[in-house]
């Protein structure tokens, strides 16, 4: 038998690398306000969220169930080249929709908003396509790296600083999107 008990080993959930920066309860409460305020500016109008693969799969799952109106769903996924670390703002479309937007309200959902490149250049791809109209919501913002700081977001869950964060949808080389928290992972070199 182990010395430890399983009470006190870490999974992946209590990960000791991990520093919780907003709680499940934190991210329900915000989410359900978003959810009221794109009810209230949605009204008869003929809404779709296209949700952003993979990272955005867990805020939309949640915000589409505290918007109380007709809606429809659907996804892209595209892959930003890099330069090193630095995105060139280059994107490839890997999964386009599945629908047109021509006619509709659009509101794009991503996950965290880091220079904006990728987004940038997805936005104007989307542009080209008739949506009566275009905003987008991010569950995290993270301002300081912005290089396209024209970039308007409508509805922001939370304003984070300039850290690595994984958890609800964001990941690490693929790891830790299912944590329904977000975190700070305090040594990199180790997630
Ligand atoms: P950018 O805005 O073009 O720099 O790219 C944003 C994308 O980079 C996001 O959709 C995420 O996939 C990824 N990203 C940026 N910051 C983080 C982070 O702190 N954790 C996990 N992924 C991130
Ligand atoms: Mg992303």
């Amino acid at each position: 038998m182990s010395a430890e008990s399983p009470k006190t080993q870490a999974t992946e959930f209590t990960n000791p690398n991990l520093e919780v920066l907003y709680t499940e309860q934190q991210i329900q409460e915000r989410i359900a306000e978003l959810g009221r305020q794109i009810t209230d500016e949605y009204q008869d109008r003929d809404l779709v969220l296209v949700g952003v693969l993979k990272g955005s799969c867990v805020f939309l799952a949640d915000l589409m169930r505290v918007i109380d109106l007709q809606l429809t769903i659907d996804f892209m996924s595209v892959s930003s080249y890099k330069d090193g670390t630095v995105s060139t703002g280059d994107v490839e479309i890997l999964k386009d929709l599945s629908n047109p937007i021509r006619g509709k309200e659009v509101i794009v959902v991503e996950d965290i908003v880091d220079t904006g490149l990728t987004l940038s250049r997805l936005l104007e791809i989307l542009s080209s396509r008739g949506a009566r109209s275009i905003k987008l919501a991010t569950f995290l913002d993270k301002p300081e790296p912005r290089i396209k700081t024209e970039l308007r977001i409508d509805y922001t869950g939370f304003v984070v600083p300039n850290k690595f964060l994984v958890g609800y949808g964001l990941d690490a080389a693929g790891r830790y999107r299912n944590l329904p928290f977000i975190a700070v992972v305090r040594d990199p070199s180790d997630a």
